[in-house]
């Protein structure tokens, strides 16, 4: 295999469903190694497992991104184990959404601990390595959700604007470091996203319409090999893609 993506030891959070599972799929396939992290450890496990029966390079290590300490343990294990981290894939993320009137306070933490902290978290283990190396690729997730404020969607898009603002902040930091920073902002994919909605009325109409527009999770895993494959002076820094029928 000849492309950027081979060899090269990629971290990802939230591998365990969805986006992060499709991608780790996805770039094993190419010929990179991954390094699963999720709190879902049979889940990874499985999926490490899969990867290694066809003869790709997986590693799976339970991690809850809102413990920074073990985020660290996913990518020092990563260092540890493989002698270097070349992409980490900040993709974690819940979306609880619900009506600010409803003060459902705990999901507006939860969403901050996953979304924002959980990202920064990432950041703090990767970037020493990362700058000790003099490369290295951080891969955000925000949302099209955090390009707009949607219904009900307050808390998740201040999350998802966030994670926006904090990778144009760390573009601009880590150029002496020959990093590369890209934030990925998908629109409707299919993934367990939904089930972590509680506010009964805002889950009732989000299954009305999400599942009959979102597209395959491979779309968002070919976002992210697109980004990694490019030559390494290639920075791609923004990719925001929706379904062709979404029109939000
Ligand atoms: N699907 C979409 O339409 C869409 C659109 C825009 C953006 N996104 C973003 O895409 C990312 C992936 O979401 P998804 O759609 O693939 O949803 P998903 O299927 O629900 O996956 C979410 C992932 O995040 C992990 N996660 C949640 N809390 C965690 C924690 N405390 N520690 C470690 N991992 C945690 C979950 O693993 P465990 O539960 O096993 O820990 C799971 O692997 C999220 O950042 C989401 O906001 C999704």
């Amino acid at each position: 295999m000849n492309n950027n993506v081979t060899d090269k030891i990629v971290v990802i959070t939230g591998a365990s469903s969805g986006l992060g599972a499709e991608a780790a799929r996805h770039l094993a396939g190419l010929g990179g190694t991954v390094v699963l992290g999720a709190r879902r450890e049979d889940r990874i496990k499985t999926l490490a497992d899969s990867i290694l029966a066809k003869g790709g390079k997986a590693l799976a290590i339970e991690t809850d991104v809102t413990d920074r300490a073990s985020v660290q343990k996913l990518v020092d294990t990563a260092v540890k184990t493989y002698g270097r981290i070349d992409v980490l894939l900040n993709n974690a993320g819940v979306m609880p959404l619900s009506p600010l009137e409803k003060l459902r306070v705990d999901e507006w933490d939860l969403m901050i601990d996953v979304n924002i902290k959980g990202v920064l978290y990432g950041i703090a283990a990767a970037l020493p390595h990362m700058k000790a190396q003099k490369s290295g690729h951080i891969i955000n997730v925000s949302s099209v959700a955090g390009h707009r404020v949607l219904e009900n969607s307050a808390v998740y898009s201040a999350t998802k604007f966030a994670v926006r603002a904090l990778s144009e902040g760390l573009r601009g930091e880590v150029k002496p470091y020959n990093m590369r920073t890209t934030v990925i902002s998908p629109g409707a994919v299919q993934s367990e996203l939904l089930n972590g909605i509680h506010d009964e009325a805002t889950a009732e109409q989000l299954q009305k319409f999400v599942p009959n527009i979102a597209i395959g999770a491979d779309s968002f895993a070919r976002c992210v090999a697109f980004a990694i494959n490019q030559p390494e002076d290639v920075d791609i820094n923004e990719i925001l893609f929706r379904p062709t029928r979404q029109q939000i």
